[in-house]
């Protein structure tokens, strides 16, 4: 099965990807795309020798080159893995239950537009919340909203900052995203 990674940032995420599928027999990272051409992903993605393509967003909402190279590229599974844009329409038509994203938190709480990186984890303090963790879902057409898919969970200690309960957070993606995606591969034809 082929794969096409989706990422903006550093992509600690697809690094763990990356490294699970490199020796698989059936399944591997196909593609890695990203809207942001300073991402470290890319980076990464290079050093696996993985193709990478970089787009704007007029390519993204405006075109259907994507989802053509999508196509082309004979992809299985849509990964978002810390991807920020909104996912269109012909988009989620191509490739329909075919497209999950990983998500640090405990959803439905602290998902939807505006709520990534630091600050789901602050509004989590804020919130004097004693449970916290990730959630990896299927996308549809708004933020953080598809059907979940896997979720895992850990407890805030008193004296957490957010560095210590993200690094936990992190751990977690890191951990069972590979295995999430494993299994899920399992079940296409
Ligand atoms: C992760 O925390 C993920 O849950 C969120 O964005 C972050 C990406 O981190 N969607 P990285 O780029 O994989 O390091």
């Amino acid at each position: 099965k082929r794969i096409a990674i989706f990422a903006s940032g550093s992509g600690s995420n697809a690094q763990k990807i990356m490294e699970h599928f490199k020796y698989s027999d059936d399944s591997e990272v196909s593609l890695v795309l990203s809207n942001n051409p300073e991402s470290y992903v890319l980076q990464r993605a290079d050093n696996f020798e993985i193709p990478t393509h970089v787009f704007d967003r007029h390519e993204f909402y405006q075109t259907d080159e994507i989802v053509q190279l999508l196509k082309r590229s004979e992809i299985d599974l849509v990964v978002l893995a810390g991807f920020l844009l909104l996912v269109p329409e012909n988009l989620l038509q191509a490739f329909p239950n075919k497209i999950i994203n990983i998500h640090p938190s405990l959803l439905p709480k602290y998902g939807g537009k505006g709520m990534y990186g630091d600050r789901v984890h602050q509004a989590v303090i804020a919130a004097n919340e004693e449970e916290h963790g990730i959630t990896i879902h299927f996308v549809n057409e708004k933020f953080d909203e598809g059907e979940v898919i896997h979720q895992s969970r850990f407890r805030i200690e008193k004296g957490d900052t957010l560095e210590i309960i993200k690094f936990k957070g992190q751990q977690l993606e890191h951990l069972h995203f590979p295995k999430v995606i494993e299994n899920l591969l399992k079940k296409y034809n």
